[in-house]
């Protein structure tokens, strides 16, 4: 069977958010990890019949016009794209224009992933974003010009100093805007970051969860489905490739850093960017890291992803936990419809927890 899902992670950023520890190189020459990159898709391309591609980052629309060409072309050169229903591509509203745009969408780009965070000029600076909420806005604007009609827009909140009216006012901006398709993250401290040794110790649980059910409240209001505990989608607009990762579906991950999970196996990929290129020039492998998932580590790993989406999973996979789950219902934690069992809101407040049990 061919892999039908690949991700492809382009390791640069304009500039490093302070609360951000996705792997990223500031600055750092595009030509030679595009180089490497072709030479990883090559070996792999054999085995792939992607049913969906998801180019995440760093900031995959830091690539410039030709640099995209080169990339999205080899890729349609080399894989057979017969099957592909759903190709992402992830933006930062600083490296949006109008020629790119159309670029991307030429070439089969059919679903952008936009980081806008808030629409409060005070929060993106917070934030220490490099684009304003005007950039945001014409991005967007750029992007329906260009014929993109499958978007979405990512949001934070919870950030510090961030008032419960700022957050009301950007879901509302945009709601305005109408994507298909909303990420909202609560924001996490992630240890090597700045904004862990800056804001870790105010972190306020009772007003996440504030910020949480307005969320779910104002966007289940305007027609969005909270289809997974951040993802929020019109009607049949969900992200598939996010969907076949959270049902635990095989997928290739090509470039630095990037994770596979094939036949069993997790692998990742250098997180280096020199080192990538230097191993895949001289022929040699980028995966530094391998383990078989055993079926344990898989069931975990099932019932983790199907407790944070709202189909919730199939009660007979929580056979072995009977006692945690009674105990989970009668908390309020679980609630069971027909064979599934689905975590209410007061759950879902605390969902990682929760799956702790179930290891
Ligand atoms: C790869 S970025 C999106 C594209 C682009 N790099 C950008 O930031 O505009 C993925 C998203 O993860 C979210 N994110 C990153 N770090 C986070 C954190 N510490 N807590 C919550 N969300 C975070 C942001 O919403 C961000 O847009
Ligand atoms: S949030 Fe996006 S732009 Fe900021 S550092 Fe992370 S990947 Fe880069």
């Amino acid at each position: 069977m061919p892999t039908r899902h690949l991700y492809i992670h382009i390791p640069f950023c304009l500039k490093a958010c302070p609360y951000c520890s996705f792997f990223k190189e500031v600055g750092g020459d595009h030509t030679p990890f595009l180089d490497a990159l072709l030479v990883e898709l090559e070996r792999e391309a054999a085995d792939l019949q992607p049913e969906t591609i998801f180019f995440g980052g760093g900031t995959p629309s830091i690539l410039s016009v030709g640099e995209l060409e080169q990339l999205l072309g080899g890729i349609r050169e080399k894989v057979d794209l017969s099957a592909l229903t759903e190709w992402t591509l992830e933006m930062n509203p600083a490296t949006v224009s109008t020629e790119k745009a159309e670029v991307l969408h030429s070439l089969g780009v059919n679903r952008i992933s936009m980081g806008v965070q808030s629409w409060e000029p005070r929060i993106l600076e917070v934030l220490g974003r490099v684009h304003s909420a005007r950039d945001a806005e014409d991005s967007h604007a750029i992007l329906r010009e260009a014929g993109f009609d499958n978007i979405n827009l990512d949001l934070m909140f919870a950030v510090p100093t961030q008032t419960r009216e700022e957050w009301s006012a950007t879901l509302e901006k945009t709601l305005a805007l109408a994507p298909e398709h909303l990420s909202t993250y609560c924001l996490t401290y992630e240890e090597d970051t700045a904004f862990f040794h800056r804001f870790q110790s105010t972190r306020n649980i009772d007003w996440e969860a504030d910020l949480f059910e307005m969320t779910l409240d104002r966007l289940g209001e305007a027609g969005y489905e909270p289809y997974e505990i951040s993802n929020h989608a019109r009607p049949g607009r969900e992200c598939r490739h996010n969907l076949a990762y959270w049902e635990s579906a095989d997928y290739l991950g090509l470039g630095p850093s990037a994770f596979s999970t094939l036949g069993g196996e997790r692998r990742q990929n250098i997180p280096d960017v020199a080192s990538y290129c230097q191993r895949m020039m001289n022929g040699e492998s980028a995966v530094v890291f391998r383990e078989t998932l055993n079926e344990s580590t898989r069931r975990a790993e099932r019932i983790a992803f199907g407790l944070r989406m709202n189909r919730g999973v199939e009660r007979a996979l929580l056979t072995p936990w009977a006692s945690t789950v009674e105990e989970y219902l009668s908390e309020g934690f679980f609630c069971g419809e027909g064979s599934r069992i689905r975590l209410t809101r007061k759950g879902k407040l605390v969902a990682d927890t929760l799956a702790e049990a179930f290891v």
